[in-house]
């Protein structure tokens, strides 16, 4: 038996957050090019995305490319954005067919220009889409995402139409990409390291936390199952004692 059948339906996350990591270091593994792990990498993304949507999931954010991977060497960053726009384009099929909608958050005027117009493209033709949604975060880091809705408010709180005294955590929320999607119950990082990396950090205040040593190109529908399972064994008491959880 499999972990999908361990899975209670009824206590599914609604959003999940994935930190996809580990191609660089699978492709290593076989004496590869670190490309060659990101494009293996898609096959579980692939995966991934189907497995959520199969079990009911309403959103999955994955990380799939942050700020600071502007960094790394040219040859790597052409080769990541040439298959974000292939596969984004193969893939927007699939994506219909499995009534998937997409999103995308981030800095994306960074994004190349084919980039931003396959993205902007595929968005547009899966719209309609009424399952779950597809969200990539894309030159990404939670700390200009939070710049940013600090900008916006200070914006605001000096063209008068906002007081300081009014901005609490809803207010502040309204300004963050993720404004209309709950925050993500479970967030997963593959490949053994243990750190957030800039990601949704607002958002993950209460999020579970599930750490696979699973390089992200090994990853499956049956690593989502399991994630899952093990978040649903989990309390969850949000700064309450165990027993007033339980008479929930
Ligand atoms: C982390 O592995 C992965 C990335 C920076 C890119 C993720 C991209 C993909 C999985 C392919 C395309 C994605 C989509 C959504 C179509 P790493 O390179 O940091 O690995 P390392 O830590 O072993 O070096």
């Amino acid at each position: 038996m499999g972990f999908k059948e361990h899975i209670q339906p009824d206590k599914l996350p609604q959003h999940v957050a994935i930190i996809m990591d580990g191609n660089g270091r699978w492709a290593k593994q076989k004496g590869k090019l670190r490309t060659f792990g990101h494009k293996i990498g898609v096959k579980a993304v692939r995966e991934t995305v189907e497995g959520a949507a199969e079990i009911g999931l309403k959103v999955l954010t994955l990380y799939a490319f942050s700020t600071e991977n502007w960094n790394r060497p040219q040859r790597e960053i052409n080769a990541l954005m040439n298959l974000l726009v292939d596969t984004i384009h193969q893939e927007t099929p699939r994506l219909i067919e499995n009534r998937i909608q997409l999103r995308a958050m981030g800095d994306l005027s960074q994004l190349p220009s084919n980039c931003q117009r396959q993205l902007q493209k595929s968005i547009d033709d899966t719209a309609d889409q009424s399952g779950m949604i597809l969200n990539l975060a894309l030159s990404y880091s939670a700390r200009w995402e939070i710049l940013r809705a600090v900008k916006a408010l200070a914006a605001q709180v000096q063209a008068g139409t906002i007081r300081p005294e009014d901005i609490d955590e809803a207010q502040f929320s309204k300004h963050l990409c993720t404004a209309e999607f709950p925050d993500p119950e479970l967030l997963i990082r593959t490949s053994g390291e243990q750190r957030i990396s800039n990601y949704l950090l607002w958002q993950i205040a209460y999020s579970e936390l599930y750490f696979t040593s699973c390089l992200w190109p090994d990853f499956t529908r049956e690593h989502l199952f399991e994630a899952l399972v093990a978040y649903q064994q989990r309390e969850r008491r949000f700064g309450k004692i165990s027993e007033q959880v339980a008479a929930l």
